[in-house]
């Protein structure tokens, strides 16, 4: 049963982590391997969308027949999506994006000196929610991984975020989510939910977007 909702439809997908720089030398990341968002890529297209997958720097190889565009920072992921936006049908956000970076990108290498260093951070663009808010947005969907609370703070984050739909997962869970192989997700919509459990990513992958067809459906028919 592939539905054949998402065939010729736009998807665009961000996916990894961001590189905050420091100085031209270091830089602070999160632990995203990039694995589900390259695996919601693949199944996409193998879906018959027309996949843009917007990266940050991770160690994998770019999906086969989906435009891969390499970023660096929040920001560059921030303009990447912007510009790449208008035509999509469907966003879906999986990149796990720094909530901050340093305030100043030092232009030389920060010499040791003091015994204390001090950096100050600034918040980065959220560019799933600046997405969602646009005047005339794709359907969105996000992620959140949460260490308790799962339901309220996803809940929270759709309707903060203006979302149509969020997948939840528990990174409590040392067996799941960043990194490993499996995940498993709890999916909400304004109007229901769906446990899709423990399973290897790829598969995963495709179970959600066979929820992102069915409710994107519903939208356009609305
Ligand atoms: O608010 P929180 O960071 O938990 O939201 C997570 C969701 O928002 C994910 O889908 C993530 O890709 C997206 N996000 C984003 N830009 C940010 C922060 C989060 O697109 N700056």
């Amino acid at each position: 049963d592939v539905p054949q909702v998402l065939a010729g439809k736009h998807i665009t997908i961000t996916a990894g982590p961001t590189r905050e720089d420091i100085d031209p030398v270091r830089y602070i990341t999160n632990h995203s391997s990039g694995k589900m968002g390259y695996a919601l890529a693949k199944a996409s297209q193998q879906l018959g969308a027309k996949v843009t997958l917007i990266s940050g720097p991770v160690d994998l190889t770019p999906p086969e027949n989906v435009k891969t565009i390499l970023v660096s920072s929040a920001q560059d992921m921030h303009n990447t999506v912007m510009q790449n936006i208008k035509d999509s049908d469907i966003f879906v956000a999986c990149a796990a994006v720094a909530d901050y970076r340093p305030k100043q990108n030092a232009t030389q290498k920060i010499k040791k000196s003091e015994q204390e260093l001090t950096l100050t951070f600034v918040k980065n663009p959220d560019i799933l929610s600046d997405v969602a808010h646009l005047p005339d947005p794709p359907f969105t969907v996000g992620f959140a991984a949460e260490t308790q609370n799962l339901r309220e703070y996803a809940l929270g984050k759709l309707s903060r975020k203006k979302l149509n739909m969020i997948a939840a997962n528990d990174v409590s869970n040392k067996t799941i989510g960043f990194n490993s192989e499996q995940n498993a997700l709890t999916v909400f919509w304004p109007k229901g939910e769906k446990q899709l459990n423990i399973a290897d990513k790829n598969l995963l992958a495709t179970q959600l977007m066979k929820i992102v067809a069915e409710k994107f459906e519903e939208t356009q028919t609305e």
